[in-house]
C-alpha cells in the first residue's frame, strides 16, 4: 500500500468543479483586485476565529510582519518567540526591523515555554510571539499574564493552527492579533500564496490594510510607505470553497490522531498530548520515535511518507548565525530536532491507511 504524507491532488480532484467555478466566477467578473471574494473570505475567516477584523495579505510571513509593524515594533525592540518553529516567523521580526529572540519549547506540546520567555524579557521587549506548533495551542494563560505583567503585545502565530481552540477561545482570537498563512499544505490551503491576520482592534486592522496596499487610502492618495501584498481574488475564491469544509477536516484528522494513539500505545514511541482545554487541529501529527531515521528508512520502504518538522531548529540555520541567534541554549528544542518525525494526516486518510501505518511503525520496533 503507498500512503503518501499529503495528498493534495485526490482533495482537488474532489472540489475540482466547484473550485474551477468559483475560479471563473471570479475572472470573469474581473473584480481581481481587492474585490467580493477577499472581503467575503475576511468576513468569513473573522467568523470563524470569533474576531471584529480578518485582513487578507499575500502571505503568513508577511502577515506577521505586517502585524509586528501595526503595533508599532521595530528597530531597538526585542520580540521573544520559539526556535520551534518555520524560519518565516524570524524572518517576518527581522523584516520589520526588530530582534529575534529564541526561546525554548515545553517539550509536550512543543510549544513556548512560558519560564524561558519570562526570563528572555529585557526592557527592550516590546512582544512575545507564541507558535500554535503543528495545530496545537500554545499556553496561552501563561504567556498572557506575562505580557500583562510586563506590558507586552502578543501576537500568536497561527500559520499552523486554523480551527484551533484554547480553552473556548479559537487560536487567532487571544493576543492583540494573530497571523494565518494559506501555503498549500495547510489545514486551509491556498493554490498559490496567501496570508490572513486576524484582530479585534480597528487600528491594527485598518494599519495592515494600508500595509498591504502601498499605503492607499483614496485614489491617488497614499498615506505610508507599504507594499504590494495582497491576498488576491482567485486564491480567495479557492480559499472560500475550502473554508466550508475545514471543520469536518479538522474533526476528521483529530479522530485520525486519537485512531493512531489507540495503534500505537504499545510502540516506544511518544504519541501528541493534548494540554487541557486544547482543541488541536493536528496541520500535523508528531511522534517522538528512538532510532528516527531508521523509522524512516522502514516507512519509505514501506511505501509510507513521513517527514521531519524541524530537522535542524530555525536558531541552528545559518541565516541565523548572523544575528547571533546559534548562541542560545535551547536543550528542548535541539532534542526535539533529534526525536520528531511526522506521519501522514489529511482527511482523505482512510481507516485502512491509518492502520497501516500505525502497524508498519509497530512492525519496525518489534523488529527490534
Ligand atoms: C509557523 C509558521 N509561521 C509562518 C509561516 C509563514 O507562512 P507563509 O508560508 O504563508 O509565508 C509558516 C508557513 O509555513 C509557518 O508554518
Amino acid at each position: 500500500m503507498e500512503v503518501p504524507l499529503l495528498d493534495l491532488k485526490s482533495e482537488y480532484l474532489e472540489l475540482r468543479d466547484e473550485v474551477l467555478a468559483s475560479i471563473d466566477e471570479a475572472i470573469s467578473s474581473m473584480q481581481l483586485f481587492l474585490g467580493p471574494n477577499v472581503h467575503a473570505l475576511e468576513q468569513e475567516f473573522a467568523e470563524l476565529c470569533g474576531v471584529k477584523h480578518a485582513v487578507g495579505v499575500g502571505s503568513g510571513t508577511e502577515a506577521v510582519h505586517f502585524c509586528l509593524r501595526a503595533l508599532g515594533i521595530g528597530e531597538g525592540d526585542e520580540v521573544i518567540t520559539p526556535a520551534w518553529t518555520f524560519i518565516a516567523t524570524i524572518e517576518a521580526i527581522v523584516h520589520a526591523g526588530a530582534t529575534p529572540v529564541v526561546v525554548d519549547i515545553a517539550p509536550a506540546a512543543y510549544c513556548i515555554d512560558p519560564d524561558a520567555t519570562r526570563a528572555a524579557i529585557t526592557d527592550a521587549t516590546a512582544a512575545v510571539m507564541p507558535v500554535h506548533i503543528y495545530g496545537h495551542p500554545a499556553d496561552m494563560d501563561a504567556v498572557g499574564e506575562l505580557c500583562a505583567e510586563y506590558d507586552l503585545k502578543l501576537i500568536e502565530d497561527a500559520a499552523q493552527a486554523h480551527g484551533a481552540a484554547y480553552k473556548g477561545q479559537m487560536c487567532g482570537s487571544i493576543g492583540d492579533c494573530a497571523v494565518f498563512s494559506f501555503y498549500l499544505s495547510k489545514n486551509l490551503g491556498a493554490y498559490g500564496e496567501g496570508g490572513m491576520v486576524t484582530t479585534n482592534s480597528d487600528a491594527i486592522a485598518d494599519e495592515v490594510r494600508l500595509l498591504r496596499n502601498h499605503g492607499h487610502v483614496s485614489k491617488f492618495e497614499h498615506k505610508i510607505i507599504g507594499y504590494n501584498s495582497r491576498l488576491d481574488e482567485i486564491q480567495a475564491a479557492i480559499l472560500r470553497v475550502k473554508l466550508k469544509r475545514l471543520e469536518a477536516g479538522n474533526q476528521r484528522r483529530r479522530e485520525i490522531a486519537a485512531r493512531y494513539n489507540e495503534l500505537l500505545a504499545e510502540a516506544p514511541v511518544t504519541t501528541p498530548t493534548e494540554a487541557d482545554g486544547c482543541i488541536p487541529c493536528y496541520h500535523l501529527y508528531t511522534l517522538r520515535a528512538p532510532r528516527r531515521d531508521e523509522l524512516a528508512a522502514h516507512l519509505h520502504k514501506r511505501g509510507i511518507g513521513y517527514q521531519m518538522h524541524y530537522r535542524a531548529p530555525v536558531h541552528l540555520q545559518p541565516a541565523c548565525k548572523p544575528l547571533g541567534l546559534d548562541r542560545a541554549i535551547l536543550p528542548e528544542t535541539v532534542k526535539a530536532a533529534d526525536e520528531v518525525i511526522q506521519l501522514p494526516i489529511y482527511p482523505g486518510l482512510t481507516d485502512e491507511q491509518v492502520a497501516y501505518v500505525a502497524q508498519t511503525v509497530c512492525e519496525f520496533y518489534g523488529g527490534q
